[in-house]
C-alpha cells in the first residue's frame, strides 16, 4: 500500500531494474482521458478499469474514512501553524492525477534508472506522462508557483497486487515546508543555513554532496538539526492528535529528493507500521524551483494506513465500499470521535421503508428521531444495520407532517428472506403506532 518505493538506494536499483522491466509493445493511437487526448505508445499501460477510478476522490467524499483522516491533518496544520492569525500552510487536494515523468521523477533528483520508474509499477499513459506515483510530484511546481508551506492531497497510483493492504490506488498528504534565516533563526543573527563554501546565488558552482548522513554539504549542522527538530515535533504533533500516546521510532531512509530523510513507525497491533517518509529537501529542488535562500523540510503519508489503524479497518478495499452498512458507520460522525469499525455482514441488506403520520402535537422539528432509532433497534434486535430519515413532508391542507425512513436489516451468517423482514417490519410499525401515535401511510 503506502509501500514507500522511491527510497531504495542505488545498490538494489540495477538488480530490480533488470528483474522488472518488460515491455509490451503497442502501436500508436490516441488515448482521452479527462478530455485530453494523449498518444500511446509502447510504454502505455493505464487500463480502462484504472481510469475508471480517475475522478473518484474518495479523499474529498464527506464521510469517508479517507476523508476524515484527511480533514483532521489539515485542521492540525491551520491551526498549530499560523502567522498573524492565517494558516501557514496552503492545501491543494485538487491538482491533476496526469503529471509529467520530469513531475514525477525527473524534479526530484529520481535517477533515470530508479526502479520506481519501471513499467511494472506504474501507470503510464505514455512514455512521458503517467498516472503520478505520489504526491511528492507535484513540490517543484508549487514552488516554482512562490509557495512556501502547502499540502498536496491525493490518490496516487502503483501497479501492485490487490489484497487486504494493497490497492493499485491510494491516498497521500504530502508536505513542504520552507524558511528562511531570518525565519528559522529569528533570535540569532550569527547562525547561518548555509556553510561559507556554498554561495546560494550561485548553487551551480558548488557540487551539494550527501555523503556525510547528518547532513547536505551546502547547509550548517545547525541549520539541518533545528528543521530536523521541528519537522520531527511537527510531525509526532500530528500523529499524537490522532493517535493519542502511541509508541513509535524514528527510523534513517532514504529518498532522492531528501537528505537526511527518516521514517516514522508507529507501534500498532503488536507490529511496527509504517506511516510516513520525510526529511530535509535536498538544495538542488529548492534552487531550481523555488527562493534559493530557504532550508526546507518534506513529508509524505498515506492516508490508507493512518485510517486503517486509526478505526480498526481490516482491508483497504473497504475504502472503495458503497455499502451502507460500512459507510453509515463514519457518515455524519464528528470528526475527533473515537470510530473502531464493526465488520460488515457478507450476506446482502434488504431495505423496507416506513411512513407516518405524526399526531397533531407533534412537527418534524419535535419529533425525536433517536427515540424512533431506539424502537427500531429494540423491536429488530441484530438484524437492524442502519436506520435513516428519507424523507420529511407537511401536508399543504391538513399541516399535518410525515416522516418517512429507511430500515437496512441484513443477518451476520444468513441471508435474510423478504417474508422474515417483512414480518420484523411489520412489528416495529405496530410498536411505532403504540409508543408514538403515528399513522402509518
Ligand atoms: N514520496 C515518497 C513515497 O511515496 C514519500 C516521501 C518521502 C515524501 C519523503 C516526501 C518526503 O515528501 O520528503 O514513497
Amino acid at each position: 500500500m503506502t509501500k514507500l518505493f522511491f527510497k531504495y538506494n542505488r545498490i538494489v536499483i540495477s538488480a530490480l531494474h533488470r528483474l522488472k522491466y518488460s515491455t509490451v509493445p503497442k502501436t500508436d493511437s490516441k488515448l482521452s482521458i479527462n478530455g485530453t487526448e494523449f498518444v500511446t505508445d509502447d510504454y502505455t499501460n493505464v487500463t480502462p478499469k484504472i481510469l475508471s477510478y480517475l475522478n473518484r476522490n474518495l479523499h474529498l467524499d464527506k464521510g469517508n474514512p479517507l476523508s476524515m483522516v484527511r480533514q483532521r491533518i489539515v485542521n492540525y496544520f491551520y491551526s498549530s501553524f499560523t502567522h498573524r492569525g492565517s494558516p501557514d500552510f496552503s492545501v491543494y487536494d485538487n491538482l491533476s492525477p496526469i503529471v509529467s515523468t520530469k513531475q514525477n521523477f525527473d524534479d526530484l533528483l529520481i535517477p533515470l534508472d530508479h526502479p520506481s520508474r519501471v513499467k511494472s509499477d506504474c501507470y503510464y499513459v505514455n512514455r512521458s506522462t503517467l498516472l503520478r506515483a505520489h504526491m511528492t510530484a507535484h513540490q517543484s511546481e508549487l514552488l516554482r508557483s512562490g509557495l512556501d508551506n502547502f499540502l498536496m492531497i491525493g490518490p496516487v497510483y502503483r501497479r501492485d497486487e490487490i489484497d487486504s493492504t494493497h490497492f493499485p490506488i491510494f491516498h497521500q498528504v504530502d508536505a513542504v515546508r520552507s524558511q528562511r534565516r531570518d525565519q528559522l533563526f529569528p533570535k540569532n543573527e550569527d547562525l547561518e543555513l548555509f556553510e561559507p563554501t556554498f554561495d546560494p546565488t550561485k548553487p551551480h558552482t558548488f557540487t551539494n554532496s550527501i555523503s556525510d548522513p547528518t547532513k547536505q554539504s551546502c547547509h550548517t549542522l545547525e541549520a539541518t538539526k533545528l528543521i530536523e527538530h521541528q519537522l520531527k515535533d511537527h510531525l509526532l504533533g500530528l500523529i499524537k492528535v490522532l493517535f493519542g500516546d502511541i509508541k513509535y521510532r524514528w527510523v534513517d531512509a532514504y529518498f532522492p529528493f531528501t537528505h537526511p530523510s527518516w521514517e516514522l513507525e508507529i507501534y500498532y497491533n503488536n507490529n511496527w507500521l509504517e506511516v510516513l517518509g520525510c526529511g530535509v529537501v535536498r538544495n538542488e529542488i529548492l534552487a531550481k524551483a523555488g527562493p534559493n535562500n530557504s532550508i526546507a523540510y518534506a513529508f509524505g503519508l498515506g492516508l490508507e494506513r493512518l485510517a486503517m489503524a486509526l478505526y480498526k479497518i481490516p482491508d483497504i478495499r473497504l475504502m472503495w465500499s458503497n455499502d451502507s452498512g460500512f459507510l453509515s458507520q463514519f457518515q455524519n460522525k464528528d470528526l475527533n470521535a473515537k470510530i473502531t469499525y464493526k465488520p460488515v455482514s457478507v450476506y446482502p441488506q434488504c431495505t423496507n421503508d416506513i411512513s407516518f403520520w405524526l399526531p397533531g402535537h407533534l412537527s418534524i422539528d419535535t419529533f425525536m428521531s433517536n427515540d424512533f432509532y431506539d424502537l427500531v433497534r429494540d423491536v429488530g434486535g441484530d438484524i437492524v444495520e442502519q436506520v435513516k430519515l428519507k424523507d420529511k413532508f407537511e401536508h399543504p391542507k391538513s399541516k399535518k407532517h410525515s416522516l418517512c425512513y429507511s430500515i437496512v436489516y441484513r443477518h451476520l451468517e444468513r441471508t435474510l428472506t423478504q417474508a422474515e423482514v417483512n414480518r420484523v417490519h411489520k412489528e416495529i410499525e405496530t410498536a411505532a403506532i403504540s409508543a408514538f401515535n403515528v399513522v402509518i401511510r
